[in-house]
């Protein structure tokens, strides 16, 4: 009988292969409670505004982005992860969360509510980009949108409300860049004074950017090619193409920014990477001074800006107006001199909790419930047996105050409550040990 081949049992990956995928990372220690401080600040000013939260799910059809971000946008072109289901449908990790949002407003019938609807979100989003200094392939966001009025004071909110939540995170110097892009029709006349503008140098184009200069016009002024920056420089600008109607709107915005002194710099050549954006587009720029000794350019801290069109290319049967914007946490938590947001859960720890023997370790977790429901905090060892070890470790927490648990307490319901700094010790009773723990503390 002729002999079964031995198929090779297929190779497996060392561990220290299966690293996090490139541009991802894991968020540990001491940054969990920095991002988790971050978006507990955000949201509770948001909430103070009058914002509501929503969370839409990270897989999304992948249309919802096709359709809205604009098919001659880097995100569109190179950068979504999309997938295909076994059941067939085409889903998307989402980039962003605007068109999201916009979707779930309309799906939930948000219309029939008291107009704007406000509402703040965040999490993961993700994009295939080349990482670098503060650009990652998961990143996170806090956001904002207003949908259901063309108001002016709603684009200002949503500046005003990011301006302080970047303020509290503790970035200085703060200034925002801001441009009008103009309604459709304003829109319209740009994109022929650009192609007009740009057919002049169709020579110095690449091919890439002769595509663009045919379908979107609009993206060239985004190209970093550092040939084409003397071209972009002197391009026909973006507000000497708006109507009556998207002027009296940006003078608006600008007036309101005045009245609540927050610092603006116009800046023409704002059009932001999405294609959703009409009138007001706006971004907070790091303060190269912070943070960057380098010559990179500086980054974006946050953006956003007016999509009054989003709606119908989603597929609604009549426009939809709406404002908003997005923070990027992973910047905010990178920088030097942002301040540390600390979450409300994390508590200090009051004490630490030392157990000796089997009979010990089995009380314990009684006596630490005891505690929690008396608000107080503890650290703890179980994993250890030696008092020397157990000792060591609170040392080096610097918890002043230790509770020992030993033999001779398990059968007298009672704990030895030890001062660190003078190693004074007292035994008190279980029932009476949260009182106490108060009492000592609070001296
Ligand atoms: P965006 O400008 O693409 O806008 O992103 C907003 C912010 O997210 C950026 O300013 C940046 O801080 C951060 N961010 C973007 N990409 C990355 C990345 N690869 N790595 C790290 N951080 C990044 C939007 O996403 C719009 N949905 C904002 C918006 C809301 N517009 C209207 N409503």
């Amino acid at each position: 009988m002729p002999r079964k081949k031995e198929s090779k049992p297929p190779s497996r990956a060392k561990i220290e292969d299966l690293k996090t995928p490139k541009g991802m990372h894991d968020i540990i220690g001491d940054d969990y409670f920095s991002y988790q401080g971050f978006i507990e600040k955000a949201q509770e000013i948001a909430l103070y505004y009058g914002f509501s939260p929503i969370e839409t799910p990270i897989l999304e059809k992948g249309e919802i982005f096709t359709r809205t971000i604009g098919d001659f946008t880097e995100i569109i072109q190179k950068e979504m992860y999309t997938l295909r289901t076994k059941g067939g449908d085409k889903l998307a990790m989402r980039p962003e969360g605007t068109a999201s949002v916009m979707r779930a407003y309309v799906e939930h019938g948000m219309r029939t509510l008291p107009q704007p609807v406000m509402l703040f979100y965040s999490g993961p989003f993700f994009r295939h980009e080349n990482p670098q200094r503060g650009r990652l392939r998961e990143f996170r966001q806090f956001g904002l949108e207003v949908i259901g009025t063309d108001k002016s004071i709603a684009d200002v909110i949503v500046i005003k409300v990011f301006s302080t939540i970047l303020e509290e995170a503790g970035m200085s110097n703060l200034c925002v860049d801001i441009n009008s892009l103009g309604d459709k029709e304003c829109r319209s006349a740009y994109k022929k004074a650009l192609t007009a503008y740009f057919r002049k140098y169709v020579g110095s184009l690449n091919t890439h950017e002769k595509e663009l200069l045919r379908y979107n016009p609009l993206r060239l002024l985004d190209s970093k090619r550092g040939e084409l920056q003397e071209i972009i420089e002197e391009a026909p600008e973006s507000v000497d193409s708006l109507n009556a109607a998207s002027k009296q709107h940006f003078k608006e915005v600008l007036e309101y920014l005045d009245s609540l002194d927050i610092a603006y710099n116009i800046n023409s050549r704002l059009v932001r990477g999405l294609d959703y954006y009409s009138r007001t587009a706006f971004e907070f720029i790091e303060n190269p001074a912070d943070d960057n000794p380098s010559d990179e350019p500086p980054l974006a801290l946050g953006g956003g800006g007016r999509y009054d069109y989003l709606a119908k290319a989603l597929g609604a049967r009549k426009d939809i107006p709406g404002v908003g914007g997005a923070i990027g946490i992973d910047r905010i938590i990178m920088h030097d001199t942002g301040k540390k947001l600390r979450p409300r859960i994390l508590k200090k720890p009051k004490v630490f909790f030392i157990q000796l023997g089997f009979e010990a370790k089995l009380k314990s977790l009684g006596v630490i419930e005891i505690l929690r429901k008396a608000h107080l905090p503890v650290k703890q060892s179980l994993g250890k047996d030696s008092l020397t070890v157990q000792l060591g470790i609170a040392e080096k927490t610097e918890i002043p105050w230790v509770i020992i648990l030993g033999q001779k307490e398990v059968i007298e319901d009672s704990v030895i409550v030890r001062n660190m700094s003078d190693r004074s010790q007292k035994t008190v009773l279980i029932k009476d040990l949260p009182d106490y723990i108060k009492q000592v503390i609070a001296k």
